[in-house]
């Protein structure tokens, strides 16, 4: 009985921490689709739309060189014609999705 336990308890905190690591992964990917992809592409690869802004790939040497600081602020406070999702997308999202960029290429 009391190994039941355990093993069920271990069980469970297995499944949260697998779960909350699985959403942070999937609230980047769809936050992604949803706001950015018609401009960085699905890949990172800038869209006609993204790439007439001026919008670089992220696998570009210029882009891969920046800190993730840097692509989250670039997010936060928007440059040039990318726009600013400070007000949109929490600290949270835009470091995830920092992360997630930084991940396409
Ligand atoms: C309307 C088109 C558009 C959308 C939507 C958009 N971006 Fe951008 N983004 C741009 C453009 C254009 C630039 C280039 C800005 C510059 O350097 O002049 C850029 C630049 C960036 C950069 C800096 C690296 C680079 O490629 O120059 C990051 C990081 C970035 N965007 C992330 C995002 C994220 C994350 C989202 C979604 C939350 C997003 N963008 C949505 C147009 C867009």
């Amino acid at each position: 009985m009391r190994l039941g336990i355990k093993g069920f308890i271990t069980a469970a905190t297995l499944t949260t921490v697998l779960a909350s690591n699985l959403f942070a992964a999937d609230t980047a990917q769809d936050t992604y689709k949803a706001k950015c992809q018609m401009c960085h592409g699905a890949n990172g690869e800038p869209t006609g739309v993204g790439k007439s802004m001026g919008a670089k790939a992220f696998s570009d040497p210029d882009v891969v060189k920046m800190s993730d600081t840097e692509l989250a602020s670039i997010t936060s406070n928007g440059k040039n014609k990318m726009p600013a999702y400070k007000d949109k997308l929490s600290a949270d999202q835009i470091n995830d999705l920092a992360k997630y960029v930084r991940g396409l290429k």
